[in-house]
């Protein structure tokens, strides 16, 4: 694996000539580097769902290419019929994932897109869908750089930081949301130490996140999701720093399973805990954490996956869940593209989107 190659490559990509979503297979990572060409809704459900691709932002820029060929694929010539193709296609890409937010606002975006431009001639239709499946790329890694900016301002040169799941550039168009700052801080000689939580059950710290922070030549050390509480406790660790699915109105935030314990062990060392959150993450919807679906998935995931025989007995009882939801108290700060948002997050995460988007909240 050439690790610099790594960050040269793009988690999702649309080849419009021949009518793929190009997508980097993130299970096979880091031992092998496969592109796969995916030209059918199922497919690229599948790959949302086995976590081919996979990060918030990265499962709703492949949604939005998904619908825009699913769109472009049809023959209808009249537009109610290429609506309920579309429709359908749309319910189907949904039910791929369901704690991500950004998954159904990428979606919830290509519907409105349709609604604005029904009157157009279908070819001028799909070609506005397509340009807005490019707009929600683009627009990520815009957020992803403003949210890099503010987080660094959080950090001093020098600072460890502990991160958890993979929140960088391969769950986002590029930088990533959590990992932005640490990539900002490398270009400006922040040397900062970086600890990645192997993240159980899927190994997504271990697999994606060292690959690419060792890629940019970051300091990174990978520490079982068991040995946190050890690195706080030795003074090692200045801020924890991670990404997130949801985040509800009350700044109850969703994130892969374990982000929670590494909350809480922030909090009783005394470290602050940032989640970084691009704005269509935030889901002024969900009132508090206790709204959010968390995704259970298959319990072979946790005794299996990654070993060559079993590991717990033949029917044992496995619980599962993807996510885990950090009680606002233990946030010390939410950042955002606008800015660091802090508590009270009930009135201070809706003034914020209301500023930006007067018409929205
Ligand atoms: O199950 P995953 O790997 O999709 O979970 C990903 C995370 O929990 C990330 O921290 C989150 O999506 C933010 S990615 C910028």
């Amino acid at each position: 694996m050439e690790e610099q190659k790594i960050l040269g490559l793009e988690s999702v990509a649309l080849d419009d000539d021949n009518n793929a979503l190009i997508l980097l297979d993130q299970t096979l990572l880091p031992n092998e580097i496969k592109l796969l060409h995916l030209t059918t809704v199922d497919e690229v459900w599948e790959a949302i769902y086995e976590l081919r691709v996979r990060g918030a932002p990265a499962i709703g820029i492949a949604a939005a290419y998904g619908l825009y060929l699913a769109a472009k694929k049809s023959s209808s010539d009249k537009f109610e019929n290429f609506q309920s193709e579309f429709n359908a296609a749309k319910e189907r890409l949904a039910s791929s994932r369901p704690t991500a937010v950004n998954l159904f606002w990428a979606l919830d975006r290509m519907a409105a897109c349709l609604q604005r431009n029904r009157q157009l001639p279908l070819v001028e239709l799909k070609a506005s869908l397509r340009q807005e499946a490019d707009d929600i790329k683009a627009e990520d890694t815009l957020v992803n750089k403003a949210i890099g900016e503010f987080a660094l301002s959080l950090l001093q040169p020098g600072n460890g930081i502990l991160t958890h799941c993979n929140a960088g550039q391969l769950a986002t168009s590029r930088y990533g949301t959590a990992t932005a700052p640490m990539y900002l801080g490398q270009e400006r000689g922040y040397n900062f130490k970086v600890f990645a939580d192997e993240t159980r059950p899927l190994l997504q710290g271990a697999r994606l996140t060292t690959l690419e922070l060792s890629a940019a030549g970051i300091d990174v050390t990978l520490i079982c999701d068991n040995m946190a509480a050890t690195v706080m406790k030795n003074g090692w660790i200045q801020a924890v720093l991670v990404g997130c699915d949801r985040v509800a109105a009350n700044g109850d935030t969703a994130n892969k399973i374990g982000t929670a314990g590494v909350a809480i062990l922030a909090h009783n060392f005394n470290i602050p805990f940032y989640v970084c959150a691009p704005s269509p993450t935030i889901d002024l919807n969900c009132p508090t954490g206790d709204d959010i679906h968390i995704e259970l998935r298959k319990p072979e995931e946790v005794s299996e996956k990654w070993y060559t025989q079993p590991m717990a007995p033949k029917g044992v009882n496995i619980y599962n869940p993807a996510f885990d939801v950090t009680d606002n108290r233990f946030i010390t700060a939410i950042v955002t593209e606008f800015g660091v948002i802090r508590p009270p997050y009930q009135q201070t995460l809706a003034q914020t989107l209301a500023r930006v988007h007067p018409t929205s909240t």
